[in-house]
């Protein structure tokens, strides 16, 4: 796919070292994401989203290990139940709530990867790992995100028609979200591979049940 040079980082290469070690830092548990929900103040349906892309990426971190693939999946679900961590804020008063997150996080737990997860959400600005690397951890977070509208699982189609009607009000932000919703189809059939499962299924993260393991 092309990148878009003024998508943030797009025209920067990949960020160097500083989350190479997956397994490195302090990782929040659930109640320790839960404290910071209250510390941040997050509204009540930005956590019941958070909750449900925590469930999608742990779903996926834990198939990935299934089939040997190296993944912190406790980190995984921090970041994913951390990655709106500034949504309200950003609500209320403005900013990029996915920087300003990624900001908090690190001076919450000092965690880069966990930060990582928070920045890139929304959009991938560079090509896409290659093979295995296609589970890294911001790559697991930004695609559960588009499998979750609301605190609902849908499907990437059912995702980016309601982004299209939300946030589809000029050339420039349609373009935008045509362009995310190539890249995560594009993922989906990536994870297809690695993990062996067709994951792009309306129902897949249902029929895994992964609700119940929520917090
Ligand atoms: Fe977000």
């Amino acid at each position: 796919m092309s990148l878009k040079p003024d998508y943030p980082f797009g025209n920067l290469p990949r960020f160097p070292g500083i989350a190479d070690d997956l397994f490195a830092g302090r990782v929040p548990d659930d109640d320790a994401c839960r404290k910071l929900w209250d510390k941040y103040d997050m509204f009540d349906n930005v956590r019941a989203h958070s909750r449900a892309v925590a469930a999608i990426a742990w779903d996926l971190a834990k198939m990935g290990e299934k089939k040997g693939i190296r993944i912190n999946s406790p980190a995984v679900r921090a970041s994913a139940l951390l990655h709106d961590l500034a949504k309200t804020y950003c609500l209320k008063y403005a900013g990029a709530h996915a920087m300003l997150g990624a900001s908090w996080i690190i001076r919450e737990t000092g965690n880069y990867n966990i930060a990582q997860g928070a920045l890139l959400h929304v959009h991938w600005p560079w090509s896409l790992p290659e093979g295995e690397a296609i589970c890294c951890l911001p790559i697991l977070v930004l695609y559960a995100d588009k499998r979750v509208m609301h605190d609902s699982f849908v499907s990437l189609d059912e995702r980016f028609e309601d982004l299209f009607v939300r946030y589809g009000h000029t050339a420039k932000s349609r373009e935008g979200i045509a362009l995310s919703r190539e890249q995560a189809e594009d993922i989906e059939k990536r994870l297809s591979l690695i993990l062996g499962a067709n994951i792009g299924d309306k129902n897949f993260f249902n029929n895994l049940a992964a609700r119940e393991r929520t917090l």
